[in-house]
């Protein structure tokens, strides 16, 4: 069984990546779906748009979760990903995106200014990168820039890590 975790700032394409690994018989659980299905958050956040997440619901609903999918392969995409509990991960992947074409793929998304412009900024300070190392160690990170990358060849970059650390077959 392995546990790989997928982050980076909204457009960075952590949702296709993670969908690519159903090709490899993954299971891949949308942290955001996860959350809403399973009703783990507080509130919703009406100015931010966005749900409030019960650290320890959320928690305790995921460490049950995997346990309960044993020997199963697992990636776990999205906003958050960056700070699962590190035992639970084996491997931690982390996207980025050059901001002049994060800001096209996010306006393309439909997101409004400021919200493009804090993402931007976020991408910019690599704020995810730097939460994902505090928290999972530079041994468990990789790190793959996907400004000139189309997703197929993100996926083969990382497969080929991946097959390196003899993370996968
Ligand atoms: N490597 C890439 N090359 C070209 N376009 C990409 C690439 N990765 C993502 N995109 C485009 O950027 C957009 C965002 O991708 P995706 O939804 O997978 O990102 P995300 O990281 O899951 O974002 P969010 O955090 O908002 O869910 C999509 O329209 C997708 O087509
Ligand atoms: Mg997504």
């Amino acid at each position: 069984m392995v546990v790989i975790a997928i982050c980076g700032t909204p457009g960075t394409g952590k949702s296709l990546l993670a969908d690519a690994f159903k090709k490899l018989n993954f299971e891949v659980i949308h942290l955001s779906r996860f959350v809403i299905e399973n009703k783990l958050y507080q509130s919703y956040d009406n100015k931010r748009d966005a749900y409030v997440i019960d650290e320890e619901k959320f928690l305790e609903a995921i460490n049950r979760y995997i346990e309960s999918r044993m020997g199963k392969n697992i990636v776990i995409e999205g906003i958050g990903a960056e700070c699962l509990p590190p035992e639970i991960v084996d491997i931690c992947i982390v996207l980025t995106c050059e901001p002049f074409v994060l800001k096209e793929r996010l306006e393309q998304k439909g997101f409004p200014p400021e919200k493009i412009e804090e993402n931007l900024e976020a991408e910019r300070f690599g704020i995810i990168f730097g939460e994902a190392v505090a928290n999972y160690g530079s041994s468990k990170t990789i790190v793959v820039d996907t400004t000139y990358k189309s997703i197929g060849e993100v996926f083969d970059v990382i497969l080929n890590e991946l097959r390196k650390r003899g993370v996968v077959k």
